[in-house]
């Protein structure tokens, strides 16, 4: 499958289009940004990481029965995926605390908690995405009562999923985000990705950040805990 033209570029992704409508191939690149694009920078290798790294957990869930967005990898950056509409919501799990739910709650990072929680933030760069409750998506109609119910009931089933594995590797899958698309007959499947960049994952001994905390809170050594993350991924995964 070729790539046609250009549909869009984000910040971490370029997406074309392909002679299948229903088809897209999506590209993988090493820009990063954080805080709503103020910081930017170059994580080198990141887009060959990410793309193999969400490509292995969507078949991983897939395999468990959630639909995702997954066709093919068609190379180290490009993978072909199924045209969705994007439901215009980030869908944030977390297991423990950090991040903004520490900020917002004034409560340190690490509190683990008896239940994960499910939030929702209206996908939005003018407003910077702000965090939205049910009733004000209905209001808006950014979903329908249905598919958030389908929205909340798979993404507590990929944090079952993923944090199983991600125990298995040593890693404490902390917290992350989801997106999610509706094929032409309205099924909703999970899309977007995977990654050290849409996770927080921390070494479960050491307590160690091996995701994109570091390139937002300059920390250092970004390259190697994407690479670490990753090998640790490919010696625990059957496939
Ligand atoms: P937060 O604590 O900053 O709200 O982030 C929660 C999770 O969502 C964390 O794993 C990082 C991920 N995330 C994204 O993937 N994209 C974003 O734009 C933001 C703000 C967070
Ligand atoms: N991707 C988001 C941005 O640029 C933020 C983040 O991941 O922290 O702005």
């Amino acid at each position: 499958m070729e790539k046609l033209q250009q549909l869009y570029e984000g910040k971490a992704k370029k997406v074309y289009a392909t002679e299948d409508p229903g088809l897209l191939i999506v590209s993988y690149k090493d820009d990063a940004t954080a805080f709503n694009g103020v910081k930017r920078g170059t994580i080198s290798g990141k887009g060959v990481i990410n793309n193999r790294m969400s490509n292995r957990l969507m078949a991983k869930l897939e395999k468990a029965g959630i639909p995702t967005h997954f066709v093919r990898e068609l190379s180290d950056r490009d993978t072909l995926v199924k045209k969705v509409e994007i439901v215009p919501l980030e869908v944030i799990v977390r297991n423990l605390s950090a991040g903004s739910f520490s900020k917002r709650y004034g409560v340190e990072e690490g509190i683990c908690f008896e239940e994960p929680t499910v939030e929702f933030s209206y996908k939005n760069d003018d407003l910077g995405d702000p965090l939205i409750n049910t009733d004000s998506a209905l209001a808006l109609g950014l979903a329908t009562r249905k598919e958030l119910a389908v929205i909340r009931a798979y993404a507590l089933a990929v944090n079952l999923e993923l944090s199983a594995f991600w125990e298995k590797c040593g890693v404490t899958l902390v917290d992350f985000k989801l997106e999610f698309g509706r094929l032409p007959d309205g099924t909703v499947i999970l899309a977007d990705e995977i990654s050290p960049d849409t996770c927080r994952l921390w070494d479960t001994e050491t307590g160690k950040k091996l995701d994109k905390d570091r390139f937002r809170r300059d920390l250092g050594g970004v390259e190697d805990a994407y690479q670490e993350v990753m090998q640790r991924l490919e010696a625990h995964d059957e496939a």
